[in-house]
């Protein structure tokens, strides 16, 4: 357990470098099961979630090293055991498990699978998928003695069943077509990643086309994260400060800064960074969706924004019960309603106090608040917030922000 101790009402200023993309190294670690060699992993972000990762992979016998700020994946000799469950709780992409060891070793189980419980999370597309390419369910396992080609349509896009399907297709001889996929750039990310190993993916929209087969060790690039960027763009806001955020595709995060644009906030982009000045005038109304839509794992962080503005509405398509959070914030005054899928927040005048994480991005919120009250904050659960974000506390310090974290 751990909390971050947050001294607030400092306005931030200077610059950061988000580290690479949570969602996007995650798949790409699980993937690298189904291919013989080594892959070299740039720009992994240092997260628990990450290191959950490389534990699960290295209890199959992925041996892993890193040289420089590369890692190193050596899949050439593995073995199929159950990991340990701890580290599968923790972790939603433990479910990557699932196509990753089909393709690998003809067998699957379905474990508590982890990650943050805002809602409930089905896999149910993950298993359909799972059999289009001839798995057989028979309790909670999985087996196929040989995968063959599948055409697939999804009946809404999911990033999990994707990747799932992405990793079975690449390992299994033929052509299989996935209908109506995701396509957020993580999804982009692992596709250059499995291409690199061999497999051949051609993207037309929301269709994929994949040649699998055998695959080789391949090289990533983990791209820098769109939804650290926009927390600290948020951190930037609900201070009244003046950050300056770089290492990540501006573009990726068009619907988070397009209505804050049109509410009368400023952004200034050079050389490859953005900054965003000035609250938003006006009451902002949004709707989360399935990229390009806006990010779900932005609505907790763009909450912050709103109660220290003219405040506005965020619609919840995605995860329609993602308000758990909202609780923790209201003990730092944050005041909101919900109706059904609907969050409405006001103009809040927060203050210090004590909150707890009840999930990753909620968790990131609290501290957002807490960096915007005058006065002694504390935010317990903070180890969830260190499953996705690098260097939270050191990179808010290098900010200005007094924030600590303690184990
Ligand atoms: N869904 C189903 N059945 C399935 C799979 C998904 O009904 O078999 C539904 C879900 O209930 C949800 C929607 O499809 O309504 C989208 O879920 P998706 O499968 O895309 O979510 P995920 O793969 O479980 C990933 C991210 C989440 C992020 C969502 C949506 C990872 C490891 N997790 O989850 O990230 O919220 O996509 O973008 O990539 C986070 O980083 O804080 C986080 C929660």
């Amino acid at each position: 357990m751990g909390r971050f101790i947050v001294n607030g009402g400092l306005p931030l200023y200077g610059k950061v470098r988000v580290s690479g993309s949570k969602n996007a190294a995650l798949p790409i670690i699980f993937a690298s099961l189904i291919t013989h060699g080594v892959s070299r992993i740039y720009n992994l972000p240092d997260i628990t979630d990450v290191k959950d990762a490389l534990g699960i992979i290295g209890e199959f016998g992925a041996e892993i090293w890193k040289e420089g700020g590369v890692t190193f994946i050596d899949t050439s000799k593995l073995s199929y055991t159950v990991p340990s469950l701890g580290r599968v709780e923790r972790i939603r992409a433990s479910t990557y498990l699932l196509g990753a060891c089909l393709v690998r070793f003809g067998r699957a189980e379905l474990l508590p699978f982890g990650g943050c419980a805002f809602s409930k999370r089905p896999i149910d597309m993950h298993i359909a998928a799972a059999r289009s390419f001839g798995a057989e369910l028979s309790g909670n396992k999985l087996t196929a003695r040989k995968l063959s080609r599948a055409d697939i349509s999804f009946r809404q896009p999911s990033v999990g069943a994707t990747v799932n399907s992405l990793i079975m297709a690449s390992g299994t001889k033929g052509e299989t077509k996935l209908f109506g996929v995701a396509r957020e750039p993580h999804i982009s990310a692992l596709i250059s990643y499995l291409k690199g190993a061999g497999a051949e993916i051609t993207v037309l929209g929301d269709t994929l086309t994949v040649k699998g087969g055998e695959l080789h060790g391949s090289t990533a690039v983990i791209p820098g994260d769109m939804i650290e960027a926009g927390t600290f763009l948020a951190a930037s806001l609900v201070t009244e400060g003046r950050v300056r955020v770089s290492g990540f595709d501006i573009g990726e995060l068009k619907a988070f800064t397009s209505p804050l644009l049109s509410a009368g906030t400023i952004a200034d982009v050079s050389g490859g960074s953005v900054m965003l000045v000035g609250k938003p005038k006006r009451e902002i109304s949004v709707t989360t969706g399935a990229y390009p839509a806006f990010a779900t794992d932005l609505q907790p962080i763009f909450s912050t924004i709103l109660a220290s503005a003219r405040g506005g509405s965020i619609e919840e398509t995605v995860w329609r019960e993602r308000f758990g959070y909202l609780v923790e914030l209201s003990r730092l005054g944050l005041s909101y309603s919900i109706e059904d899928n609907r969050l409405t927040v006001f103009p809040s005048d927060v203050f210090s106090g004590r909150a707890s994480a009840t999930d990753l991005r909620g968790g990131a919120a609290a501290v957002l608040l807490a960096l915007r009250a005058e006065g002694e904050s504390i935010i317990e659960g903070g180890e969830l917030v260190l499953r996705g974000y690098d260097s939270f506390a050191e990179k808010l310090r290098e900010l200005g922000a007094e924030i600590e974290y303690a184990e």
